[in-house]
């Protein structure tokens, strides 16, 4: 482990996951993570030794991620950034009879269902949460130091906050690294737009794989697999690729 992630475990308070009772929550990771994405074939491919993932939910991606790194004997760590508040889609989500967050007390409590599932899984000494904003996050990493080869964009798709994602955590990609951002679908225009807008801005190239777009600092390790994504986006119901949906279009530039 390096000194800044010593650093960082330090500052967040020690080893959130020394003494958490998980065996009194059962193994719940309801989430997306999809073996044939382009997150997974990046890791398969770089073998990286940080990846920061930024929206975590219930640990299922990055439980994925951290099992790839085991399955390939790599000595990769994943930083988990997320305020386990939910993001809008949550809060007025139906599952779990309306408390998907599991709210005691009106604050809600799925970090703890996360330290858990992480825990059934075995990936504690992979996987370090970091229980913030993105954007405070970004400002901690830089302040560390820590420079992933790998991040991870699936927090807020809204396209400011997005936006904002993508500016902040760009300068804190390791050179040669890659960012994966995710929700590049029919369904969430304002990825779609934050992401049209960041390769204009950054003169880069847009693409994407099965509703996930890819940006990297130097050459692509995934390129060949890779679509321009200027015009079209992921239908995950039908598994093609279909017209962007005019309100993406329709963005700021
Ligand atoms: C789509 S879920 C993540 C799913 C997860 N990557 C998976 O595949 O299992 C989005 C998560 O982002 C978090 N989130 C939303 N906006 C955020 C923000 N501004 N800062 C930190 N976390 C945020 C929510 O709390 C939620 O847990």
């Amino acid at each position: 482990m390096t000194t800044a992630l010593a650093r960082l475990i330090d500052i967040l308070g020690g080893d959130p996951f020394t003494g958490f009772p998980y065996q009194s929550y059962q193994a719940d990771r309801q989430g997306w993570a999809d073996p044939r994405s382009i997150l997974m074939t990046v890791v398969r491919r770089m073998h990286p030794t940080l990846v920061a993932e930024i929206g975590s939910w219930k640990g299922d991606s990055a439980i994925a991620v951290a099992r790839e790194l085991d399955a390939l004997a790599a000595p990769g760590s994943v930083l988990c950034v997320d305020t386990w508040l939910g993001g809008v889609e949550h809060i007025l989500g139906d599952g779990d009879n309306g408390n998907w967050l599991r709210r005691e007390h009106g604050f809600p409590q799925i970090y703890r269902q996360f330290l858990a599932n992480v825990m059934h899984a075995g990936m504690q000494g992979r996987i370090i949460p970091v229980p913030q904003t993105s954007t405070i996050a970004a400002r901690l990493l830089t302040h560390l130091g820590v420079r992933p080869q790998v991040i991870f964009l699936d927090a807020s798709h809204d396209f400011i906050d997005l936006s904002i994602d993508l500016s902040l955590y760009w300068p804190l990609l390791a050179e040669g690294g890659v960012i994966v951002g995710d929700g590049y679908t029919k369904f969430w225009p304002g990825v779609i737009a934050a992401a049209r807008r960041f390769a204009r801005q950054q003169n880069l190239p847009l693409v994407a794989h099965r509703g996930q777009f890819v940006f990297a600092k130097g050459a692509n390790p995934v390129a060949e697999l890779c679509a321009p994504a200027e015009q079209t986006c992921w239908d995950p119901e039908t598994e093609v690729e279909v017209p962007i949906p005019a309100e993406a279009v329709a963005a700021p530039a």
